[in-house]
């Protein structure tokens, strides 16, 4: 096992209802550490521009309509293999698939509106760390 840092996101339906204090909570009882934090109000463009691996998709509207819509919580968590295992804190990307210790069910509306994000391999980490922390901000 390798020390490995992750982007993760909590993203607006989850800061919104009040759950950013117990996602956190999770994510330090499991044994990440928060190496950098802070809330941003995307705009739609830097939505789309996060997200323009999925440009060509149909939910692409959809999906950076609502995470410019309101606050996120951005986070780069180191832990061994944190790739792999913020993926498998957050469950399924569709919360109903989840089990009941998973993030996305626990705080999850739907596949769209599923509380958090994570990079899915090294190279998506590595862009989506640099899309919001400066190496200038990084602890
Ligand atoms: P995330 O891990 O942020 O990566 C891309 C996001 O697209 C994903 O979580 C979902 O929230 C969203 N997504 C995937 N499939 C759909 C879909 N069919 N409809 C709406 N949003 C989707």
């Amino acid at each position: 096992m390798a020390i490995e840092e992750t982007f993760a996101i909590i993203k607006p339906d989850a800061v919104k209802a009040g759950h950013t204090g117990p996602i956190i909570a999770a994510i330090e009882e499991n044994g990440f550490r928060i190496k950098n934090m802070k809330k941003v109000h995307l705009t739609r463009a830097q939505a789309e521009g996060f997200y323009y691996v999925h440009r060509e998709r149909g939910f692409f509207g959809e999906l950076t309509e609502f995470m410019s819509s309101a606050p996120c919580v951005v986070m780069i968590l180191e832990k061994d293999n944190a790739i792999l295992a913020w993926r498998d804190l957050m469950g399924p990307t569709n919360p109903a698939q989840g089990e009941p210790h998973h993030l996305r069910k626990r705080f999850g509306q739907s596949i769209g509106e599923n509380a958090t994000h994570g990079s899915d391999a090294p190279d998506t980490a590595a862009f989506e760390k640099a899309y919001f922390f400066s190496c200038f901000e990084r602890i």
